[in-house]
């Protein structure tokens, strides 16, 4: 099979990978790629039925000792956690953190989230010229709080926290990031110690003196990684929801005025936003344990690395009739932007809960929001996984 070489496609495809991706699959559900950045050569899948049954195909691991050698993979992590982990290590670790991160600490949150939001609303709308980077403004500041409390990250601590966290997960140059993250998971340390001798409410503090019916509890090693996954995993989708959800509006605007007409409707435009240009493009990394054939396709086996492209399963028209349409009354839900399987989003209520309140406050605090730029001069951040603009410029009447 010939290698499809995504790097050579440049910033087109970073910009609108859409069209790619209904190519190969007009072509078959697997395909042989170099990816754009490190030049990882891997296994896509594309479309909605073969990419869900990948999702939650249980012959391929999470756990990456199981890489082959070969691939050129540089990642960071402060510790092991479970989107890293097969069962049986899996199953303990998501059992012991579901069990205290449930609907009624989430549901606790909506007033904290309120409040963040409404506050940085204010100071948005301040602004003298009425102009504002909606990134930076709003989809930005508002999960790392979330992220925050949820984790009970003292006030006075959450500025370096937030650049720590932004140059760990945002920076370009790999030394800054790897920097980043050991200040990062340093930090985590001292504050689990620190959690270990005065708890609070908090998550962390409940993960630390819990244990399961069984007495486990989660080591040191481990609760420095699920913090770090936390952080991660429910930042900077998040934020992106946020934006991307926001930029489909201001582009239809049709859609815009049916949901200020009717802001009950938020609930299912979320799920919209969801499935048309969702946060995540390509989730985790996926490698082979033994041959496996997707399609007509044989993988093999030996570590070889699946990704894949969730973003066209949204697109599929075999699943989503006129998949191309933003249309926030469709009934998007079978989407699977937030993954199927045993790794579903563990953050899945959370990250709806924060995504509705804060564009639902938007539009109700912004009554002419528009966009301050055009379209095709929206500058996207880089790679397969994560999608969302870099900033988002809007403009509205003060
Ligand atoms: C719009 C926001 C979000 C999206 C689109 C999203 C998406 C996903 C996806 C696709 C996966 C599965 C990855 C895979 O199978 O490779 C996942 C896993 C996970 N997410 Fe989220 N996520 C979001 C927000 C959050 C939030 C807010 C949190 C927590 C605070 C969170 C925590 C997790 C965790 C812990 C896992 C790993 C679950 C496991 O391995 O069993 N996510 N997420």
């Amino acid at each position: 099979m010939s290698i499809v070489d995504l790097a050579a496609l440049g910033e087109s495809f970073t910009r609108d990978p859409y069209p790619v991706y209904a190519r190969l699959r007009s072509q078959g559900p697997v395909h042989r790629i170099r990816m754009p950045e490190g030049g990882a050569e891997a296994w896509l899948v594309v479309g909605y039925e073969a990419g869900r049954a990948t999702l939650a195909d249980t012959r391929l691991s999470k756990d990456w000792s199981k890489a082959s050698p070969s691939l050129p993979l540089g990642s960071v992590s402060a510790g092991p956690h479970m989107l890293r982990s097969d069962p049986p290590n899996h199953t303990r670790l998501r059992k012991l953190v579901a069990r205290e991160f449930t609907a009624r600490r989430v549901e606790a949150l909506a007033p904290r989230i309120q409040k963040t939001t409404d506050a940085l609303l204010d100071r948005m709308l301040t602004a003298p010229d009425g102009r504002a980077d909606l990134v930076e403004a709003l989809s930005f500041p508002l999960p790392i709080s979330v992220i925050c409390e949820l984790l009970g990250v003292p006030d006075l601590d959450r500025e370096s926290f937030r650049t720590w966290s932004n140059s760990a997960l945002g920076a370009t140059d790999p030394e800054d990031r790897s920097l980043a993250a050991a200040s990062m998971a340093r930090y985590l340390r001292e504050l689990l110690e620190d959690k270990r001798r005065r708890p609070g409410e908090d998550l962390m503090s409940a993960l630390i003196h819990g244990s399961d019916e069984d007495g486990d509890r989660l080591s040191h090693e481990e609760l420095v990684g699920m913090a770090w996954l936390l952080l991660v995993a429910g930042h900077e989708t998040t934020v992106n929801l946020i934006s991307n959800g926001v930029l489909a509006l201001l582009n239809h605007p049709e859609q815009l005025a049916a949901l200020r007409a009717d802001l009950s409707l938020i609930d299912d435009a979320v799920e919209e936003m969801l499935r048309y240009d969702g946060p995540v493009e390509t989730p985790t990394f996926r490698f082979t344990t033994e041959p496996v054939t997707i399609g007509d396709t044989l993988i093999p086996g030996g570590g070889e690395l699946v990704l894949v492209a969730m973003a066209d399963a949204h697109r599929d028209s075999a699943r989503f009739p006129s998949p191309d349409r933003f249309d926030i009354a469709r009934g998007a839900r079978g989407h699977v932007a937030f993954g199927h399987g045993i790794h579903y989003c563990l953050g899945a209520p959370l990250a709806r809960l924060e995504a509705r309140i804060a564009i639902r406050t938007l539009l109700e605090r912004c009554t002419d929001l528009v966009l301050d730029v055009h379209p095709a001069a929206i500058a996207w951040r880089p790679g397969m996984m994560i999608r969302g603009p870099r900033s988002l410029p809007v403009r509205f009447t003060r």
